[in-house]
């Protein structure tokens, strides 16, 4: 089991893909209802890894896989869990920031945590109040992620 500790706005490395999803039910702790994460960084950074250990740290049901051909996944509350639904969106797919709200699903947005895999540089697009989670590659080539609240009061 990875000793992941979510430390905000600093460089966390993520030596493996377990130290990434021990990441996601870390940041699973600290959000709520109505909350949307937004992950941020290129293709095979790990948003889908993460976003599975967000599922898992919440107990929700379904496997979390990388949604391209549905822009969104839907994981309902499970037994021992916290109660909250998870959306998984795959933004890569989604025109711009307000297509969140007409995608008609029938989970709604304000009593579900929200994540949202985006492409990298059109996260700043979102205005609203979210958790950023950047993941990218150092140059030296260890994977790093920060988690910063953006809008925050
Ligand atoms: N430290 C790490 N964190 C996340 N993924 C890693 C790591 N090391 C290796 N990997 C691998 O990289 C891939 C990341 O894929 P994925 O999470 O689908 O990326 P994205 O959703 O950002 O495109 C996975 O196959 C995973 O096993
Ligand atoms: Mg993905």
């Amino acid at each position: 089991m990875s000793d992941i500790v979510l430390r905000w706005n600093a460089e966390i490395e993520l030596p493996e893909a377990a130290d990434t999803e021990a990441l996601g039910v870390a940041l699973a702790a600290q959000v709520r209802a109505g909350d949307l994460v937004v992950l941020s960084g290129p293709l095979g950074a790990g948003k889908t890894v993460l976003v599975r250990g967000l599922a898992r740290g919440l107990g929700v049901t379904g496997p979390v896989t990388s949604p391209t051909f549905v822009i969104a996944r839907e994981h309902r509350p499970a037994p021992g869990g916290a109660g909250v639904p998870l959306v998984h969106v795959d933004a890569y797919r989604l025109g711009g920031p307000d297509e969140l709200d007409d995608l008609d699903l029938d989970t709604d947005l304000s009593d579900a945590v929200v994540a949202v895999e985006w492409g990298e540089g059109v996260a700043e697009r979102l205005a609203e109040r979210h958790v950023l989670v950047r993941l990218w590659r150092r140059p030296d080539d260890v994977r790093v992620a920060s988690v910063e609240r953006v809008g925050a009061a």
